[in-house]
């Protein structure tokens, strides 16, 4: 071993990951196929990369980068496509998914919610409704028992207070609502979906005498960073700490319902408050061009000493944590490894300062659907020709498959 080699544990788990919605193409029965269309979005999620055909050939490729995981989330709107109907065909499809990543001996890091609902479910209301969680759980249940025997990590919701920002109170995303009440409403019914579910996977896999699964969240942190050093912006910092990136984490730690926590970690939030107003100290960001640091390709700032920072701020929950996604969008691919590189190098640095770490997984296997970004932001360790469903591998994932290959990072 070389003397500046960076040496990661030899069960570490290494991949990418994948949401339905993202890549699978067709899912027509989800609020944002009926929303995409409806707001005449530009670029509408269409066939995506025809995942939910090709899904084979996209794990073959995993498994040629060396990957020995893969995070992939399944869509209740097709397992449950009308309310209390549930789709036998559907269940047989991820039961298949599943088998085909155990088979190419990646793991299977499983989500249950990445920000689509059924349609059914967002005409009542969705996460406002008072029966949302028990709508869930019967989702869970099915899903669950369908697939328990074959996964031993379960995401239960992805980025709560992203879904909670966007979607109720900044009020871009389905279903567009801007209101904190809303958003309040939303987010206490989400964590008791966690919470509810939690229980529920553990007995599912009981009365099956399975060993138990661990299960998280894939929480989503920002480093916030007050731009101008005033009192003002540092108590909008912490307030964001607080509520955005903590707030979830410690409810569902309360209810002793982590087994792990799960990480999503892509840039810094430049805090920059115009006025003490409720909502200047919770959003106001900085809007100027100040940062001089590299950008990926929708303006995010590239900061991975953020991740360092708040991986050791987590160490004190006790708890193993587990990067559920870390990536870039560029057409620039050196400096998609370059981003690669200095975050794992920040992780290792957390690891030899006692942070328990399961595993790395980035942001994404294949280039896919950005939500209202549509299809131009290229996350991807492999290149998706959106006219020929041509998989390409770039040469980010060759450098990455070599890390994933020897645990070791120079
Ligand atoms: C989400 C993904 C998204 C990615 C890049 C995460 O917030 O889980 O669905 O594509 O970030 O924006």
């Amino acid at each position: 071993m070389l003397a500046n080699m960076m040496e990661f544990p030899k069960d570490f788990l290494w991949g990418a990951a994948t949401s339905a919605y993202q890549v699978e193409g067709n899912n027509i029965n989800t609020d944002w196929w009926e929303w995409e269309k409806r707001v005449g979005l530009k670029e509408t999620s269409g066939l995506a990369c025809r995942h939910y055909e090709l899904y084979k050939c996209d794990f073959d490729l995993a498994k040629l980068l060396n990957h020995n995981a893969h995070r992939l989330s399944v869509e209740w709107s097709r397992i449950e496509p009308d309310e209390g109907k549930f789709s036998e065909p559907e269940l047989e499809h991820y039961k298949d998914v599943i088998i085909s990543l155990k088979q190419r001996n990646l793991e299977p890091i499983v989500t249950l919610h990445h920000f689509t609902n059924p349609l059914w479910f967002a005409r009542k209301g969705g996460w406002q409704n008072e029966k949302a969680c028990e709508y869930f759980l019967r989702y869970v249940e099915k899903i669950v028992g369908a697939l328990c025997e074959n996964v031993k990590y379960w995401v239960t919701i992805n980025e709560p207070m992203v879904y909670i920002h966007l979607s109720y109170i900044k009020g871009i995303w389905p279903p567009q609502e801007k209101s904190f009440l809303k958003a309040k409403k939303v987010k206490e019914n989400l964590i008791l979906s966690h919470i509810k579910s939690y229980k529920l996977i553990h007995k599912i896999y009981r009365n099956e005498s399975l060993n138990l699964p661990l299960i998280s969240i894939a929480q989503n942190m920002q480093a916030f960073v007050p731009y101008a050093l005033t009192l003002r912006n540092n108590i909008a910092a912490y307030l964001r700490n607080k509520y955005f990136n903590f707030e979830f984490i410690e409810r569902l730690m309360c209810a002793k319902t982590l087994d792990f926590i799960g990480i999503n970690y892509y840039t810094r939030g430049l805090v920059e408050t115009r006025g003490w107003g409720f909502k200047n100290l919770t959003l106001d960001v900085c809007n100027e061009n100040h940062s001089k640091l590299s950008k990926n390709s929708l303006g995010w700032d590239i900061y991975p000493g953020g991740l360092y920072n708040l991986l050791l701020k987590l160490k004190k929950y006790g708890l193993p944590m587990f990067i559920l996604e870390n990536g870039i969008c560029t057409q620039d691919d050196n400096l998609r490894w370059d981003f690669i590189y200095e975050h794992l190098k920040n992780i290792h640095l957390a690891m030899s300062q006692g942070v328990k770490l399961l595993g790395y997984i980035y942001w994404s296997l294949i280039d896919n659907y950005e939500w209202d970004k549509g299809f131009s932001p290229r996350f991807g360790l492999i290149e998706v020709d959106y006219n020929t469903y041509k998989r390409t591998i770039r040469e980010s994932a060759r450098k990455y498959s070599l890390v994933c290959k020897t645990g070791e990072l120079e």
